[in-house]
């Protein structure tokens, strides 16, 4: 079927595709291959009328060379990605991180006298994920006060991070959450409920673009390292960029979790691979 009866908006030209894909990439490392040329039409079509514009090449133009092009950009990024997430997404690798992970890395610190812990959400979506390693944290924690920890999460998403940030969740997003977590981490506010302060406050959020790799550079001295399902929207060049620099993020000891369907397979041999019941982590030794 002709495209323009499937999808009556604007039609995008094959040439404005490139143009508009090759410009998402280079700004973000996120990928759209030929056969996803529907689907970007159908997401960026919003943002034309947004801008009030009648053609998707008038639209790569704004973001090429209008004096409101970087505030553009944001709005882009939030078209462009999926936001799909959820607490304690992929159990068993939320038990690997409870049972072996962190109780290995405080174990080691202590020997050493260190107490601090930073973990890093990367790509943390609504904020679910860096919420359940906070939580997952403040059990293994058990009310211990002398330990200085913090978890770090950023996004691409400006859309995404103002909903973490408002840490407030309906009913559907708490259905894999355990009921004694749901009884002693949240609180209710009318039909949604709030993640309570105490975890809210270990949790820090950023907007971090992944494939920067000059700020990316900057984050360092990470334990542990959730970057799960994120790889999956950049081809193997970006891929292999900037596993390198999470390797150079984390410190000695420290762990990488990418999403359970996810592997590091000829993109990157720095790590040692870690086997734990159902799940697989990346450690740096
Ligand atoms: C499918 S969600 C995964 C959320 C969470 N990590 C999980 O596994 O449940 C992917 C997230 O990666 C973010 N993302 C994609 N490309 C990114 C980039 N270049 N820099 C930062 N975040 C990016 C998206 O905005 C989205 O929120």
């Amino acid at each position: 079927m002709d495209d323009r009866l499937k999808n009556p908006g604007p039609v995008m030209t094959d040439e404005t595709f490139v143009l508009l894909r090759d410009f998402i990439y280079e700004q973000s490392g996120i990928f759209f291959a030929d056969n996803r040329k529907d689907q970007l039409a159908s997401r960026l079509a919003f943002r034309l009328k947004a801008n009030n514009l009648s053609d998707f090449e008038k639209y790569y133009y704004l973001l090429k060379y209008d004096q409101n092009a970087a505030r553009e950009l944001r709005a882009l990024f939030d078209s462009v990605t999926t936001n799909e997430t959820s607490f304690f997404r992929s159990p068993p690798q939320i038990q690997a991180f409870q049972d072996k992970v962190l109780p290995e890395i405080m174990a080691a610190k202590e020997r050493r006298g260190e107490k601090t812990l930073r973990l890093w959400s990367a790509g943390c979506s609504t904020g679910e994920e860096p919420y359940t390693m906070a939580i997952v944290l403040s059990q293994v924690m058990n009310g211990r006060r002398d330990w200085d920890v913090k978890v770090v999460a950023s996004d691409i998403s400006e859309k995404a991070l103002r909903s973490a940030k408002e840490a407030v969740y309906g009913e559907y997003s708490l259905r894999s959450v355990p009921p004694e977590i749901k009884r002693d981490f949240f609180v209710a506010a009318g039909s949604s409920y709030r993640i309570v302060d105490e975890v809210k406050d270990m949790v820090e959020f950023q907007f971090l673009n992944l494939s920067d790799t000059r700020r990316v550079q900057l984050m360092r001295g990470f334990d542990v390292i959730f970057c799960r399902n994120v790889l999956i929207y950049f081809d193997d060049q970006v891929k292999k960029r900037f596993v390198s620099q999470l390797y150079d993020c984390l410190n000695h000891g420290g762990y990488l979790f990418i999403g359970h369907s996810e592997s590091l397979h000829n993109i990157s041999r720095a790590f040692k691979l870690v086997h734990f019941p159902g799940a697989l982590a990346y450690k740096k030794e």
